[in-house]
């Protein structure tokens, strides 16, 4: 069955304890905390403090999702704050390489991000060793943005790939998540929804029936 991955950055940060208690009591699988720098995106969110905070009041997979650059210099305050997963856009550092080592060799999860500018052969060199492709069907910057349509068929792509190679990524897509471009992309196979405005900008903090509609 699909995971849910709920973002955190459509959350009411003044609510912010209460909703993560909310996702951590629902059927979430997943928390995805959307880490923007004002840089690799013209938007700036949170740094690793939340995801140490976070970490202490849910059991949930934390599915830290960095829109910064450079990736390096800051990975390792991503992997010590509790992190479980961590993705990053490849071409936002010269040493993704590298980067993929670090985290696995922390013994927790990594992944990489596809711009809806860059193509999936882009990394087809990461993927023996990644556990998470998440395809970005937004530009990365923003929730609450109308779900890319085109991006779709890297899902199918990356099915393949996996297929072929025999790879053990899951893979997520990430931005415009709604009842109807989610049902779209499970029947195209995907293993993630990440979900922002359509589940957290709701008033009623029961997420339980959107997330069981979901899946
Ligand atoms: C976009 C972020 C997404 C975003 C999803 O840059 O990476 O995770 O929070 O939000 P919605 O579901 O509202 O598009
Ligand atoms: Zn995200």
């Amino acid at each position: 069955m699909v995971k849910i991955s709920p973002s955190i950055l459509s959350a009411d940060l003044l609510k912010i304890e209460e909703e993560v208690i909310s996702l951590d009591k629902s059927g979430a699988d997943y928390i995805h905390i959307d880490i923007m720098d004002g840089h690799y995106v013209p938007n700036i969110t949170f740094g690793p403090n939340i995801v140490k905070s976070i970490k202490s009041i849910t059991t949930k997979t934390l599915d830290v999702h960095l829109m910064i650059e450079p990736v390096e210099p800051y990975i390792k305050e991503f992997i010590d704050a509790g992190s479980d997963i961590i993705s990053f856009h490849p071409e936002a550092d010269n040493n993704a390489s590298q980067i993929i080592d670090i985290i696995n060799n922390a013994s927790i999860k990594s992944g990489i991000a596809i711009h809806p500018d860059k193509n999936v052969l882009d990394f087809e060199h990461l993927f023996k060793k990644i556990q998470q492709v998440i395809v970005m069907t937004v530009v990365p910057g923003f929730g609450g943005q109308r779900f890319m349509e085109n991006q779709i068929q890297k899902i199918k792509e990356l099915k393949d790939i996996r297929k072929e190679n025999n790879y053990n990524f899951e893979i997520s897509v990430d931005g415009g998540i709604n009842n109807e471009t989610g049902k779209l992309c499970i029947e195209n196979g995907v293993d993630v929804l990440a979900v922002g405005s359509y589940l957290l900008s709701q008033d009623d903090q029961n997420y339980n029936k959107i997330i069981n509609a979901l899946k």
